[in-house]
């Protein structure tokens, strides 16, 4: 079984979640696509580009599989996640090579699934063209299996899933239904495992991660701020972060948090999309560029060191200069410390797509170009202000250069050092002894 991940955290989540489910049947994971019984796709509608990439992809497995049959085997190819979800009927129809078409809320039906697929292979007809992207009634999280495999040092969690938030450009609460929180005994139960298996930083997902408002272990809900705080009880685990949060649910109990919890790390990703008020009303975000501003305020003073991250998208139909002018008002008055922005990309069945206030591509280019390079002049400052200092990093993967390992300060930025193969998986205090655009780095003559 071979599984490519496209998109959002939350689909880096549910690949592991499906291995772990088909692992229950037999299959056994491999990075080798040539070598794979079975491809998974697991994809992503958001933009435009992202979509069209799947299809792409699909040409290359249908080539692997040519290959494959003249071997005497097979591949079953299954496409998982938002733009299966999206396409269903089409899909089977445009790419006759799948055999699967399952979406994100029937992962739980995945062996099933795969076993009448493999069943078709063997008939006249070959292809069983499945299409399972109806919204079940239950909950695809109470039939994965409890075995997790382990998910390294820095490990996903999914608490929350689904959105009812309709931001007027956006596909998810199309592709990932409504919003639903796992019980809290649940995720604490998964995070102890995780912990268990070696993880020591645990990032908890949402597409609204901080509506989370999930069932309590006794009686009634706790908040998403009550579950940060019930997850940094759990011994071994020294880092909590989350993903992705909308400015409407940061509560005063998570605000607090943030100066509270010493295991919440001092880095929020909190989109805004844009600074402009009549531009934020047309996205249907339900705030204002100033209740931004305060909440941002809030959470400095709760903890004052804490970097700031969001999400931007430039040329949303009617977005006049006057309001990309807002936006970067907005950018200047917060000070980002990352940030990733887009061009607007008119996504099929979302109401933004149908204005016939449409901003032309050559001012969206213009628009983005100059809204990066402010973003990445804010983030090479933020990062120059750590040269000199000695920051704790996590160190998880191997580096750029020989030699080296790669991980992660608490402010999320990416630290390279020098370092003994042995510090992969632990936290270990280096000195700056350089920074850029990219991060820091303890090597003096690397650039960062
Ligand atoms: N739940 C998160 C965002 C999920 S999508 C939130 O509410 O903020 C991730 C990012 O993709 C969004 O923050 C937005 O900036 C971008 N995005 C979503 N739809 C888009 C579209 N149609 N065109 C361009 N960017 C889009
Ligand atoms: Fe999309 Fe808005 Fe929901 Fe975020 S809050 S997932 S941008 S609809
Ligand atoms: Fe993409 Fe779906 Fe995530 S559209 S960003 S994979 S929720």
């Amino acid at each position: 079984m071979f599984i490519r991940t496209y998109g959002c955290q939350m689909n880096v989540y549910d690949s592991r979640r499906m291995a772990d489910a088909l692992a229950t049947v037999g299959y056994v994971g491999t990075d080798n696509a040539a070598e794979a019984d079975c491809i998974i796709l697991n994809t992503c509608h958001i933009r435009e580009k992202a979509a069209e990439k799947v299809y792409s992809e699909l040409g290359r497995v249908r080539a692997l599989q040519a290959t494959r049959r003249e071997a005497g085997k097979d591949i079953l190819v299954a496409v998982a996640g938002c733009v299966a979800q999206a396409e269903g009927e089409e899909m089977v129809r445009r790419a006759p090579v799948v055999d699967l078409v399952i979406g994100p809320q029937a992962y739980h039906h995945l062996p099933k699934l795969m076993a009448q697929a493999e069943a078709a292979r063997a008939t006249p007809r070959g292809r069983a063209g499945i299409v399972a992207t109806d919204f079940p009634a239950e909950s695809k999280f109470d039939y994965l299996p409890d075995e997790v495999t382990p998910a390294g040092v820095s490990a996903f969690l999914t608490v929350q899933e689904g959105c009812d938030k309709f931001c007027t450009f956006c596909v998810v609460p199309y592709t990932r239904g409504a919003e639903y929180s796992r019980p809290a005994a649940e995720v604490l139960a998964e995070a102890r495992r995780l912990v268990a298996a070696g993880a020591k930083e645990i990032t908890l997902l949402g597409q609204n991660v901080n509506a989370y408002h999930g069932d309590a272990p006794g009686n009634g809900e706790w908040g998403f701020g009550r579950l940060v705080r019930e997850m940094a009880a759990i011994d071994g685990l020294h880092r909590i972060r989350y993903t992705t949060s909308h400015p409407r649910d940061m509560d005063d109990d998570l605000i607090r948090a943030h100066g509270e919890v010493p295991a919440l790390m001092p880095f929020l990703h909190l989109p805004v999309q844009s600074g402009s008020d009549p531009i934020l009303r047309a996205m249907n975000r339900k705030h204002t560029a100033d209740d931004y501003r305060r909440i941002v305020e809030k959470l400095r003073i709760a903890r004052p060191d804490i970097a700031m991250a969001s999400d931007f998208i430039v040329g949303f139909p009617g977005e006049s200069g006057a309001h990309f002018a807002d936006t970067m008002r907005l950018v200047r008055d917060i000070d980002y410390a990352q940030a990733y922005s887009f061009k607007y990309s008119a996504r099929p069945g979302t109401p933004a797509a149908t204005s016939d206030d449409q901003v032309p591509e050559d001012v969206k280019i213009e628009r983005l170009s100059e809204l990066q390079a402010l973003l990445a002049e804010q983030q090479t400052k933020f990062n120059r202000k750590f040269v000199g200092q000695r920051v704790p990093v996590l160190f998880d993967r191997p580096g750029r250069l020989a030699g080296q390992l790669a991980g992660r300060s608490p402010w999320q930025q990416a630290v390279h050092a020098t370092a003994p193969a042995d510090w992969q998986g632990k936290i270990i205090e280096i000195a700056v002894a350089n920074a850029g655009p990219r991060g820091l780095s303890a090597d003096e003559s690397a650039a960062a």
